[in-house]
């Protein structure tokens, strides 16, 4: 395992939408234990292929000591409403609040390539959208309702 460097925002790529991906082998897996490794090395509680340069569909999440590889996450359903102060491994120290859904149901495959179905609450949840919008080239500072005081403060989208 190594770490990979942290891809900031204010560069293109993470603005890209991520393909999805195809071969489930040591190339990925070696993807996944690096993520998983720089993840930690951050203090973070998920990060996405992008983030690391890698515009692929996978992302790590890890809440509550609870630790989740999804390779081509679906978000199938949602329920209710939550909002809490979010921040990203690419934004630097900018915390800001987001509303998400409370309940979230995503289909994946693990890194053998076997589908599951995960359904995660509160800050699972929230972990989970907002792994899957870098996927889709979206970061939280796009949606946040604290958006004036990021941008007042110099930050970029
Ligand atoms: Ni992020």
């Amino acid at each position: 395992m190594a770490t990979r460097k942290v891809v900031k925002i204010g560069e293109s790529s993470l603005r890209k939408k991520s393909k999805p991906v195809k071969d489930f082998d040591e190339d990925l897996w070696q993807l996944l234990d690096d993520m998983k490794e720089t993840m930690h090395e951050n203090d973070g509680m998920g990060l996405a292929a992008p983030q690391v340069g890698v515009l692929r569909r996978a992302v790590v999440v890890e809440v509550n000591n609870a630790f989740y590889e999804l390779i081509n996450p679906e978000i199938i359903k949602t329920k209710g409403e939550d909002i809490e102060k979010e921040g990203c491994l690419s934004v630097g120290g900018f915390r800001g609040r987001v509303k998400r859904p409370m309940t979230v149901t995503v289909k994946a495959y693990d890194r053998f390539g076997y589908p599951f179905t995960l359904t995660g609450e509160k800050w699972l949840a929230r972990c989970i959208c907002h792994e899957v919008d870098h996927l889709d080239g979206i970061i939280f500072v796009d949606k946040t309702l604290d958006k004036d005081e990021y941008l007042k403060n110099g930050g970029v989208l």
